[in-house]
């Protein structure tokens, strides 16, 4: 049974070896949603200044799309809307979409990867050289009214300490759901297809 591969140069590589590198890699990405829900928990340290922390406001954001009736993606994608904070402060909205895309619906990868634009409204005004307005670039595309809804319900309104947020434990059985997933299955990532972001029956039999 071979432990470890004996190539130093990918190009010298044999068939045995990409197979068993290939069942390795296969396992580890069994584990990512562990490692992500562990990632979140690091968010805790960062960005002070704010009442709540990172890791705050993401379970909050998570909560509050759970509350609303939102589906699985919605929520999953709610909760790790801010991970890209850790490793890319300039693009965190990018890298966040990244990790999602092969899991979620592409309306919600979408409104991930581009929330930093549409977050600007609530706060753009306030600081020389940003652009309140920074979404309108994205006007005219078919998640934008999502995007601002995303954004309104969910991101720029989860940073109060006294809202009764769900645990973070809550939320990690959905969390591997989402990563258990085949990436990029059509099935999920249902093209072009609007879910919308609150559902009043569903949000109902939730408060109970
Ligand atoms: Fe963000
Ligand atoms: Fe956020």
């Amino acid at each position: 049974m071979m432990d470890k591969v004996n190539f130093t140069q990918m190009k010298d590589g044999t068939k045995e070896e990409y197979e068993f590198l290939m069942s390795h890699e296969i396992d580890h990405t069994k584990h990512t949603a562990q490692r992500l829900l562990k990632a979140l928990v690091d968010l805790d340290e960062s960005l002070s200044g704010y009442q709540i922390t990172r890791l705050g406001h993401s379970v909050q954001s998570a909560t509050r799309a759970y509350r609303d009736g939102a589906d699985i993606d919605w929520i999953v994608s709610a909760l790790l809307h801010d991970i890209g904070d850790i490793y890319a402060p300039y693009n965190h909205d990018e890298y966040a979409a990244t990790i999602l895309r092969p899991f979620v619906r592409e309306q919600c990868a979408w409104v991930v990867q581009t929330h930093g634009d549409f977050q600007m409204l609530y706060y753009g005004h306030h600081l020389e050289g940003f652009d309140k307005n920074k979404r309108d670039r994205h006007q005219g595309h078919a998640y934008f009214d999502d995007n601002a809804t995303f954004c309104e319900r969910w991101d720029q309104a989860s940073f109060d300490p006294e809202y009764e947020d769900l645990p973070l434990e809550f939320f990690a059985p959905m969390v591997e759901e989402i990563f258990a997933r085949t990436p990029y299955d059509p099935a999920v990532i249902r093209s072009g297809e609007r879910v919308p972001l609150t559902d009043d029956a569903v949000a109902a039999e939730r408060a109970v």
